[in-house]
């Protein structure tokens, strides 16, 4: 038997003003798409803003369905986007502003485990990592160097052929 050991590290902005101007612009993005969430049966309100390496900023806010599961998160539909319409662009960096309607949090709130698996498929696509940051409602600013940081052990086309 042997130990495979994988380490995961965050780094967390609690001053808004150590973060650089273009991702206060994203985040800023972000938060702007999650006041456009359709999100009326969880009214958990999720907004997300990737910035390509073509200039491109695209944002995506979660949408949800009265048939639960065919909703989607923002984070997805967000790089779907991004992946439909520019396919050749890479994603540079990606913000994320998540919060519950009735109860505001302050705290990082990181992507759920399905889009984790849906952006590290972009990141092993274009070759290069995607710098993701998230936040609650606001308050401190949580980031992470890649998403395969976001998701160790990650199944991806190496095993299919
Ligand atoms: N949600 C997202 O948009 N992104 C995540 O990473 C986690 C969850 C959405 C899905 C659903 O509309 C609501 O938040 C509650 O789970």
């Amino acid at each position: 038997m042997k130990e495979i050991k994988k380490e995961s590290t965050l780094f967390v902005f609690e001053d808004l003003k150590a973060l650089p101007s273009e991702i206060l612009n994203l985040i800023h993005k972000a938060i702007e798409a999650r006041k456009n969430a359709y999100a009326p049966y969880s009214n958990f309100q999720v907004g997300a803003a990737l910035l390509l390496d073509n200039g491109e900023i695209i944002t995506g806010n979660n949408q949800e369905n009265a048939s639960y599961p065919s909703g989607l998160c923002a984070e997805r539909t967000a790089i779907y986007y991004a992946g439909s319409q520019y396919p050749d662009a890479k994603v540079l960096q990606m913000a994320i502003s998540a919060t519950a309607k009735n109860n505001p949090t302050e705290t990082p709130i990181p992507p759920c485990g399905a889009c984790r698996q849906a952006m590290v498929e972009y990141e092993i696509k274009q070759e290069t990592p995607i710098a993701i940051y998230f936040m609650g409602e606001k308050g401190a600013v949580a980031k992470s160097n890649s998403i395969s940081n976001l998701l160790p052990f990650t199944f991806d086309k190496s095993v299919l052929f």
